[in-house]
């Protein structure tokens, strides 16, 4: 028997041991140069050989604090010492009370009841049950659909799944839910109606009344969107996408859902997206950058009047049918305490614009020094970049070169951590970034840019 400890850190790298773990990219191709991280400290990781990385992208937009950052490690110790599980099938605990308490504080308007679970699915998927939970109580016991957009990306399980709209990761797990529905996102550099802003009337966004009338508005419960798209390449909406949205869901009783999985805690600039587009959802679910990593943690926050509704006698309702085992954990809560603290007494949502601007600005040089970015989109230290062959035309580089991720294999040599796609890459570096390191994260994305325009010419 092969026992863990006989195992080094450098042969976790070695195809024998990986053929015994499943991770999210393609094994045979992942495996040809494996990363496998050992440690980390504030904005870098080190891989198990040694070699350090500027970690552009927070991990997967998780790491909001920094690694290893003392308050948060500090407050996970001492809830440690006291509890680390509580009877989740019957109870909570004092921790997850105060974070969800400090939560309400936080969260805009009235939004101010929470359920907590481990991840992003976890919450998406129950703020689609509470949405559809939420209608039967109030006496709409017809209305279950859910409109979500295509491109976007909601989570892993099977619900969340198929209120996702990104076809590379849904053909593969088909047939998916019934009762989910797709309208197009606002990717204006590529408008799918053919229009241009401002001209086109945002038709983006009214549309989704019209599908909700064509659907029967007794039938549809709720419209999720993601306020900054991630997966289609950074779908920054125009001013007027959510408050539309937000109108016509108003008119016809379909709650709208903010999934802040990834813009939640301070990453576009303000605690929420929601503040960045003055747009109160009726349910807002974060995670990732809420316990920094430190510990997995999301939540579902709703607004006053729906969580009073799942109040009242049993004879009535039995409450809200939802729940994990791991809900509410005090370790994960305990993280998430010590990380707002972090977020505000650092003001680093003030931090997340100021930088931001600084992205905005770097990319933009690269734009203007290399020819072959076409757009530049997002908000805070949530930004990425669009490639094109031709920035007149739009033309996208053809699929065979993947350019994006010629850039983002470059990157990695280089080592810098970014998210990267055939057409797009992105940048999320933790909220406590400082100039002079995002700085050194735009210039060796610029020599990866270089070298990956220069491979192409062998
Ligand atoms: C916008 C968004 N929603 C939901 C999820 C799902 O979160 P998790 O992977 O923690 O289940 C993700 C994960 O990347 C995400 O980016």
């Amino acid at each position: 028997m092969i026992l863990p400890d006989l195992i080094t850190d450098a042969q976790t790298t070695e195809e024998r041991f990986l053929r015994h773990i499943f991770v999210r990219d393609q094994m045979a191709e992942w495996s040809r140069s494996p990363l496998v991280m050992a440690k980390a400290d504030g904005v870098h990781y080190w891989d198990v050989h040694g070699k350090r990385y500027l970690d552009a992208l927070s991990g997967i937009y998780v790491v909001s604090v920094g690694h290893n950052n003392r308050r948060v490690l500090d407050a996970i110790r001492e809830q440690f010492e006291t509890l680390t599980f509580s009877p989740s099938m019957h109870g909570t605990n004092p921790v997850a009370v105060q974070l969800a308490t400090l939560l309400a504080e936080l969260a805009p308007g009235d939004l101010d009841a929470v359920k907590f679970q481990c991840g992003g699915a976890e919450v998406t998927e129950a703020a689609i049950k509470l949405a559809r939970q939420y209608h039967k109580l109030t006496g709409n016991p017809g209305k279950y659909k859910v409109i979500s957009r295509y491109l976007s990306w909601h989570g892993s399980t099977l619900g969340a799944l198929s209120a996702s709209g990104l076809k590379s990761r849904k053909t593969v797990n088909e047939p998916l839910a019934p009762g989910f529905l797709h309208v197009f996102p606002p990717t204006c550099y590529r408008c799918p109606f053919g229009k241009s802003y401002p001209d086109c009337g945002v038709t983006c966004a009214t549309l989704v009344e019209s599908v909700i009338e064509m659907e029967d508005p007794a039938t549809v419960a709720a419209v999720m969107v993601e306020p900054i798209g991630h997966t289609g390449g950074i779908i920054d909406p125009p001013p007027e996408y959510l408050p539309i949205l937000r109108d016509l869901c108003d008119r016809h009783n379909v709650l709208l859902i903010f999934d802040e999985i990834i813009t939640g805690a301070g990453r576009t600039g303000h605690l929420f997206a929601a503040e960045t587009f003055g747009v109160t959802p009726d349910v807002l679910c974060t995670a990732k950058g809420l316990s920094g990593g430190y510990a997995p943690l999301s939540a579902m926050i709703c607004r006053r009047g729906i969580a009073d509704a799942f109040w009242g006698p049993v004879a009535e309702n039995p409450g809200f049918v939802e729940g994990h085992t791991f809900e509410g954990n005090p370790i994960s809560c305990a993280a998430g305490i010590a990380v707002l603290r972090e977020i505000l007494e650092r003001d680093l949502c003030g931090n997340a614009r100021a930088q931001g601007e600084r992205l905005r600005r770097g990319f933009e040089a690269l734009a203007k020094k290399y020819g072959v970015i076409g757009d530049v989109r997002g908000k805070g230290l949530f930004q990425g970049v669009e490639f094109v062959r031709d920035t007149n035309t739009k033309e996208p580089f053809p699929a065979e070169v993947g350019f994006g991720v010629r850039v983002g294999r470059r990157a990695l040599a280089n080592g810098l951590l970014c998210r990267f796609d055939p057409n797009w890459l992105a940048f999320g570096p933790p909220l406590v970034v400082t100039a002079e390191q995002l700085d050194e994260m735009l210039a060796v994305l610029d020599r990866s840019l270089g070298e990956a325009l220069e491979s192409l010419r062998t």
